[in-house]
């Protein structure tokens, strides 16, 4: 069964219900006020007629009565007044009394009501067989019973305006179930249009299109529903870009990491050609030699870093962090790093205290300040390459200058990058440039959840900034996962 005729049918159901219950309620109440009036109208007809028709010895002011019964013809009501031995005294002298039963309670002083056939007296001696309503009231005179009043009134006039009232109640259940109908038809019509609307939404969900845009409506739980779906498929199309993204990158990988290799590749390939048609000087060979183990080095290299930078995105290292003293990694990596600086005619100049309390993984720290040192001198001429190091604020801090060529501020934006660099022709130097140094800085940089920036001035020279957290402000694992998704979103979007 449809939805809406569910829904209709429920609303009518209970309307249904509910009118019946009142309907009869009050055909019920109705009725018993109709009955509760008319015993207390014959009631008061018997207390007149105690006070003004019989006098204490029992005699009855006929006239009055008379006129009475006349009076009251016309809502047929009569009257009849019995003696204290059970006997009728007015209208007729008649043996003819009140049914035993009733006659008993009335000797107690009680007065006596019910509806029941009866034999209604009447002044012209033809007393007839009626249902009616009936009213006795015994009358006692120093404490002895003198006589009764009954009043009788036929119960067709209130059965006929109870009926009445039954025709109407029914009317008013027609004209209400339909009313009700046609209300239910439309309050279930709003709810299936809502549902509908979502019906819909999940079709083109289905289909593959995730740009429906549902807006919520109400407060009710479809209204919630509305709202989750919607996140549903916000999530959805997150998911699918993620995808998409996922998948570029993978391309750009494989088209980037085939570039990179073939160069070296090409080089290797053409001095082996070289060597087996004897096409190189004997005095060369040696040179050639040197040449492809640099390439192949820098191919094992490349691979190496690949691999490197892919487990960090991932979070797939695991990071052994301690609080060590960075100041002696520094002078290490300076020393390490003479021999370079000298070939490129740079001075080194390092500024840190001699303790220098630094909380990272002491390979991967080294990792990082040894590349930026590293690129600083590959990018200085005869300059100067000042590096300080310094404690911050529940940190360590680290700046690394030069006064090299720098980077334009496009530059700068795409430096975190994997394979970029500023300047494509500076390849295959003695450095080995693949593009990943910094990119793998970067990422090592967050999964320690430290911060980096770079400040840098075509011709002028560059300045990475760098700090680790203290053990105790260092985020956790989870924490740097989120970063770390959120950076990468945002890199994609930047790119796009
Ligand atoms: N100190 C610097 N001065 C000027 N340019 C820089 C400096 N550091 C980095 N760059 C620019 O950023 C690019 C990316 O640097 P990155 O270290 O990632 O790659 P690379 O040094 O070219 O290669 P790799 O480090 O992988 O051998 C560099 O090619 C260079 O253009
Ligand atoms: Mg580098």
């Amino acid at each position: 069964m449809k939805l809406i005729y569910q829904q209709m049918l429920s609303f009518l159901a209970l309307i249904i219900v509910a009118l019946t219950v009142v309907s009869l309620l009050f055909i019920q109440t109705t009725a018993s006020s109709a009955w509760d009036n008319n015993f207390r109208q014959l009631a008061g007809f018997t207390n007149s007629i105690e006070q003004h028709a019989v006098l204490n010895d029992g005699t009855v002011n006929a006239p009055f009565l008379d006129n009475s019964q006349q009076i009251l013809a016309s809502q047929q009501i009569s009257f009849g007044i019995y003696n204290a031995k059970n006997q009728m005294g007015y209208p007729q002298q008649k043996q003819q009394g009140i049914d035993k039963k009733s006659w008993r309670k009335l000797k107690t002083g009680e007065d006596v009501s019910y509806r029941g056939w009866v034999e209604v007296p009447s002044r012209n001696g033809k007393a007839e067989l009626k249902q009616a309503s009936i009213y006795y009231r015994p009358v006692f005179y120093s404490g002895k019973l003198v006589y009764v009043i009954g009043a009788f009134a036929p119960v067709k006039t209130i059965q006929a305006s109870l009926a009445k009232t039954q025709r109407n109640v029914f009317i008013g259940f027609v004209i209400s179930a339909i009313a009700a109908l046609i209300l239910s038809y439309f309050l279930a019509q709003v709810q299936v249009r809502k549902i509908n609307r979502l019906r819909n939404a999940t079709h083109e969900v289905a289909q593959g299109n995730y740009d429906v845009d549902l807006k919520s409506s109400g407060n009710d739980e479809i209204g919630e529903l509305t709202t989750d779906f919607g996140e549903m498929t916000d999530a959805l199309k997150a998911g699918r870009e993620e995808i998409k993204r996922q998948e570029d990158r993978r391309r750009q990988f494989m088209a980037d990491a085939a570039h990179e290799m073939r160069t070296p590749l090409t080089t290797i390939n053409g001095l082996l050609e070289g060597l087996a048609y004897d096409a190189i000087p004997e005095d060369m060979r040696a040179k050639s030699i040197e040449l492809m183990r640099n390439e192949t080095g820098r191919l094992i290299r490349l691979v190496n870093e690949n691999l490197d930078y892919e487990k960090i995105r991932s979070n797939q290292i695991i990071l052994h962090r301690t609080t060590f003293n960075g100041s002696e990694d520094l002078h290490n990596i300076v020393s390490q790093l003479t021999q370079k600086s000298t070939d490129a005619g740079d001075v080194i100049k390092l500024d840190t205290p001699d303790d220098l309390s630094v909380y990272a993984d002491h390979d991967r720290f080294v990792q990082v300040i040894f590349n930026i040192v590293q690129n600083a001198i590959q990018f200085t001429q005869n300059g100067t390459i000042t590096i300080t190091a310094r404690r911050g604020y529940h940190q360590s801090e680290f700046s690394v200058s030069d006064t090299g060529i720098g980077m334009t501020a496009d530059q700068v934006k795409n430096i975190w990058e994997r394979y970029y660099k500023a300047d494509p022709s500076r390849k295959n130097t003695k450095y080995g440039e693949s593009g990943l140094g910094m990119a793998i800085v970067h990422q090592l940089m967050q999964v320690h959840g430290g911060k980096i920036d770079v400040e840098s001035k075509q011709d002028v020279g560059t300045t990475f900034r760098l700090s680790f957290p203290d053990e105790d402000a260092a985020p956790s694992k989870q924490d740097v996962a989120k970063r770390q998704a959120k950076s990468e979103s945002d890199h994609a979007s930047d790119k796009a």
